[in-house]
């Protein structure tokens, strides 16, 4: 069985703070890493990969994918590749499968947009982000939850909050 470690949640009231946050997460990330990301259209996802990109020291830009699924960006400083993943159009399992991750996976971090009841197959370990809005209307505030599944992230959380 998985073990669903720490959970925790930010703030971010900006997205400038968002492109931080993932600045900040990047920190905590190494070769083999996946990252499971969930939030409504305009939520802050991609602003979040952009940080960790930024973090990674990977080429850029780091963008929406309009019609690539997956995007590869090699690290510019001699670290893990980046590659960033938006399930929205995919059919199902079968179809994320065919992208062959498990490829990249030991080697790269993985980042997955809309990968929530899909990607969690591909790795026992894995950060679940999911990204809320306050209140309608109210500001540009989001709540970042982050939850940490295996052992990788027993306790590897706790810098972050
Ligand atoms: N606190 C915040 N955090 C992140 N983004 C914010 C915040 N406040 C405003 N924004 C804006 O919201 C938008 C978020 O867009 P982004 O592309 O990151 O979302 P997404 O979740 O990837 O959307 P999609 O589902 O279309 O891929 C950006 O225009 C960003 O500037
Ligand atoms: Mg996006």
């Amino acid at each position: 069985m998985t073990n669903e470690g720490e959970s925790i949640v930010i703030e971010v009231p900006t997205s400038e703070d968002m492109r931080a946050l993932g600045v900040r997460l990047a920190g905590l990330l190494r070769a083999g890493d996946l990252l499971v990301l969930t939030g409504d259209l305009g939520a802050g996802k991609t602003t979040l990969t952009q940080g960790i990109g930024e973090g990674l020291k990977i080429r850029g830009p780091v963008t929406s994918p309009t019609f690539v699924i997956a995007r590869v960006h090699p690290s510019l400083a001699g670290g893990p590749s980046l590659v960033h993943v938006d399930a929205y159009r995919l059919g199902g399992f079968a179809e994320l499968d065919d992208l062959d991750l498990d490829a990249s996976l030991d080697e790269a971090v993985t980042i997955v947009e809309w990968g929530e009841g899909l990607a969690e197959g591909l790795a026992d370990d894995r950060l679940e982000i999911t990204i809320s809005r306050g209140p309608a209307g109210a500001s540009e505030q989001r709540a970042v939850k982050i939850i940490g599944v295996g052992d990788r992230w027993t306790a590897a959380l706790r810098d972050l909050a």
